[in-house]
């Protein structure tokens, strides 16, 4: 994957703007269309990068992830969307907990390993990884760590919704690595 940067503060590339008009002759040309322009305008949108990892039953478990947000301050929580065919899935289900470590400008090739393809022995040889941190392993170096316990979740087509109640938070001072337009970017 390449690595753009934007200028700080500077605005992104002017959008094509698509508009789909009520034309399409069938419900199910219709529902295509629509999902292609999804897909095509969630490629426009800058996402945070982290990794959701997990204590597995004999090793770590992790996968690369920008379906997060937080839910609340108070209660502390995270969420995180989780396809049920994911490795993780069942380590988070078994384990009842997760750690969300948000990736830094430096930690794109951790992004790449963890995005699927690899063995999770493969995925965890790339970074520096507190292997024994609560919750789930913890990526050194990382912009923000959080330790979560499950408290909630809600299955939707075939992902889940993973909510954690915060209980641990690791944080330094690095800049954000983002994905846009299947890329990583950087702020610069
Ligand atoms: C940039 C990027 C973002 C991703 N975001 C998510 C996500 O939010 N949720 C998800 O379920 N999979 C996401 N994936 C795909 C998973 O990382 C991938 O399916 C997973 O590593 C496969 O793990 P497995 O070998 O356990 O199936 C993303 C992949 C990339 C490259």
């Amino acid at each position: 994957m390449s690595e753009k940067g934007f200028a700080e503060g500077a605005c992104l590339p002017p959008l094509h703007e698509v508009v789909r008009r009520a034309s399409s002759t069938s419900p199910a040309e219709a529902a295509m269309n629509l999902s292609d322009d999804l897909r095509r305008a969630l490629r426009q949108v800058a996402s945070s990068v982290a990794i959701v990892a997990a204590h597995g039953t004999s090793n770590p478990i992790g996968m690369t992830a920008t379906a997060l947000s937080v839910v609340s301050l108070t209660p502390p929580a995270l969420l995180v969307c989780v396809n049920r065919t994911c490795q993780l899935h069942t380590a988070i289900l078994e384990r009842r907990a997760f750690r969300i470590s948000y990736l830094s400008q430096a930690q794109s090739e951790v992004a790449s390993v963890f995005g699927g393809g690899r063995a999770q022995e493969e995925r965890f040889a790339v970074g520096s990884w507190d292997l024994d941190a609560a919750h789930g392993p913890a990526l050194r170096g990382s912009l923000a760590s959080f330790g979560c316990s499950l408290s909630s979740q809600l299955d939707h087509g075939t992902h889940t919704i993973f909510v954690g109640t915060v209980e641990d938070v690791r944080f330094g001072s690095e800049r954000p690595l983002l994905y846009r337009d299947g890329a990583y970017c950087r702020v610069v």
